[in-house]
Order: C-alpha cells, then structure tokens, then sequence
C-alpha cells in the first residue's frame, strides 16, 4: 500500500477519533434515568458502592487497555470474571494481576473454531451470565481479509456475534443479564453496512467505522430480540483513550485529548452494572449518558439485516 493509499485508509477508519461529538438531540432516550457521572469519571467512580458478588461477567479482550481495566474493576466489586486474550498466557497473566475472583480464556475472534471452543468452555461451567462485554477489537493499518470477509467485521462485528449467540440462554438465565458491547464514535464514519461486498476491497478505507456500526446494530437488534426477558443489550463509545488499539496507525493525538484508562472504562463498567439501567435496552451511551447515535445506528431494518446476514455467515459454528 503507498504512503498516500495509506493515509487515506487511516483517515477513513479511524479519522473520526479527532472530530467533536455530535450533541445529544433532544428527545433521545428521554425515558434513561441520566447519571451523575461524565467524561472524566472512573471506572471505579462510576462503579462506587455496587456490590457485585454472585455475579459473573465476561469481558473480552482482558489482557489490554479499556478490557483489562474493565475488568480489574468488576473483580474490584465482587463479580467472578472470565477474561479473554488470544493466547493463554495472556489471559492467565491479566487475570493474575488483578486482585479478585477471575477465570482466564483464549478467544481468537478471527477463527469462528476458536469463538465456538471459548463458548463451549463457558457454558461447561453451568453459570448463568449477568454481564457479557463484547468488548475486544482491531484497528488495523492495512486491509486484510479472514475467509474473503473485511478483517474489521469479522474480530469487532462476527466473533461477537458468534460469541454472544452461543451464550444467549446462559445471558437470559442471569436474573438481569446484560450486554454492554464497547462500539465508538467512529459509526458516524460510514452511513451503512456494505451488504453487497462484505470484502472490504472497495470501502476500505471506513472498515473500522463499518465495523463499529456493526457493533451497534448488533446491539439494538439483540436488545429488540430480548424484549421478552429481563436481559438488555445496549452499546458505548468508551471516549478516546491511548491504548494499544492505535499501534498500527500513525497520527498523532495530543495527549491532553484523550480519557485516561481508567475513564475510559467507566462508560462500560457503568453500563454494565449500574441499577438504574436494570430495564434500559436498545440505548447508544458516550460519557456514561445517552447521546443520540447515528441515523444508520438507529435503522431498524438494516440492524434486521445485519442479524440475518451474519447468522448466515456463522450458521455452521451456531450450534
Ligand atoms: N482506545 C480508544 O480510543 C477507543 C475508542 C473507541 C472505541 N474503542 C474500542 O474499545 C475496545 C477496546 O479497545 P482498546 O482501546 O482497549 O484497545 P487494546 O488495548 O488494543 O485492546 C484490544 C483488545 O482486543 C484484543 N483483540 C484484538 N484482536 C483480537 C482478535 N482477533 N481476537 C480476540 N481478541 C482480539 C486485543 O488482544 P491483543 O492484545 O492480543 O492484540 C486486546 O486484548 C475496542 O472495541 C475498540 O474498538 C477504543
């Protein structure tokens, strides 16, 4: 890829990370008691006197980052955590390091195998789930494809999916369990998913935005799906935080824009856990409070489709 190609692709996939978010409109999500807590808040702030014990989470990509301290904090509370990495070493590494209740597991996203080995661990423990966040994701510097399919859909969007399916009786098992899946502002990049050619090849430069809207329609869809149950689903942006997520790319971002890790947690761990969103579903949150997402975000036929269209994809590892 030349230098020019590649700033193009970086600017398209992650280019959004710089520019203001867009103001809440009025009316969204009226009825979502707002928090306290705003863009500086912590992750333990955000978490402070909620007991978690009994309680199991799953948090993906543990090892790193938003995860780790995501993590960190729900054991901090009390919840026992399953912690994912890629390799067991890094999983059994992070979930030492922590103090609390915690249980490490290899999740390769990229390998619908792997996805459906970690859930089959996860359901052998006969638990029900009171948290699951999709929380792992890539930024890549390059395009790259897994089995023809855009890289991006596949780890942030797919495994997900795969992920969250195959643990979906354990979730409505859980008395309130929650989905709380880590998207971004980025969504606002892209104004649809590429139905027609789900390579990537002619849109790469937006596949990590394609792949963030993917994560909320994912969400919004479950959430429509769960409506029956006393489980939710909704979806966050964390805010801009310097984690590893960014070392394939190159710009910089002055460091006096960015949340600190342990802010950049509290919008998960606060949507994970906090009470007064026991009966919110469906919602977008930024800065642990509703904003509005994207028109793309909230169209419910497309979500419909996305559903559809990725359980063909995964249907032989469904099951
Ligand atoms: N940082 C930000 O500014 C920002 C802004 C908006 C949204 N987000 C979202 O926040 C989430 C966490 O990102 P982060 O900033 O904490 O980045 P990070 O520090 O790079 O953590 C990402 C995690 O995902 C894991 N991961 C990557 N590829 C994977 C794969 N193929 N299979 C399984 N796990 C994989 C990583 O594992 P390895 O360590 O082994 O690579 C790591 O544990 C992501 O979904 C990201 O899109 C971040």
């Amino acid at each position: 890829m030349g230098l020019m190609q590649r700033r193009r692709f970086l600017q398209g996939s992650a280019g959004l990370a710089l520019t203001t978010q867009l103001p809440a409109f009025a009316g969204y999500a009226d009825d979502v008691p707002r928090g306290p807590f705003g863009a500086d808040a912590t992750a333990e702030q955000a978490t402070a006197g909620i007991d978690l014990t009994g309680k199991t989470a799953l948090v993906t990509g543990c090892n790193s980052g938003i995860g780790y301290e995501t993590m960190r904090v729900l054991a901090l509370r009390g919840a026992h955590v399953l912690g994912t990495a890629r390799t067991a070493d890094k999983a059994a590494e992070a979930c030492a390091s922590v103090s609390g209740r915690t249980t490490p597991l290899v999740l390769e996203l990229a390998d619908f195998d792997a996805v459906a080995a970690c859930a089959d661990q996860i359901r052998a423990m006969e638990l029900p789930l009171d948290i699951v966040i999709p929380n792992a994701g890539v930024l890549l510097g390059e395009p790259r494809q897994v089995d023809g399919l855009e890289m991006h859909f596949v780890v942030n969007h797919l495994g997900h999916f795969l992920l969250v399916n195959r643990l979906l009786d354990r979730i409505i098992a859980a008395p309130q369990g929650r989905v709380a899946v880590v998207g971004s502002m980025a969504h606002r990049s892209v104004v649809g998913i590429e139905f027609d050619d789900l390579s990537g090849r002619s849109w790469e430069r937006s596949a990590y935005g394609h792949s963030k809207l993917a994560n909320g329609l994912f969400a919004f869809e479950l959430a429509r799906r769960l409506a029956t149950t006393q489980a939710t689903a909704n979806v966050l942006h964390p805010g801009v935080i310097d984690t590893n997520i960014f070392r394939h790319v190159d710009f910089n971002i002055p460091k006096n824009r960015f949340k600190t890790i342990a802010q950049g947690a509290a919008t998960t761990c606060y949507v994970a856990t906090h009470p007064s969103l026991t009966k919110v579903s469906g919602v977008y949150f930024s800065d642990c409070n509703p904003e509005e997402p994207s028109a793309a975000m909230r169209d419910a036929a497309m979500a419909r489709r996305l559903w559809d269209v990725s359980e063909e994809l995964v249907r032989p590892y469904l099951s």
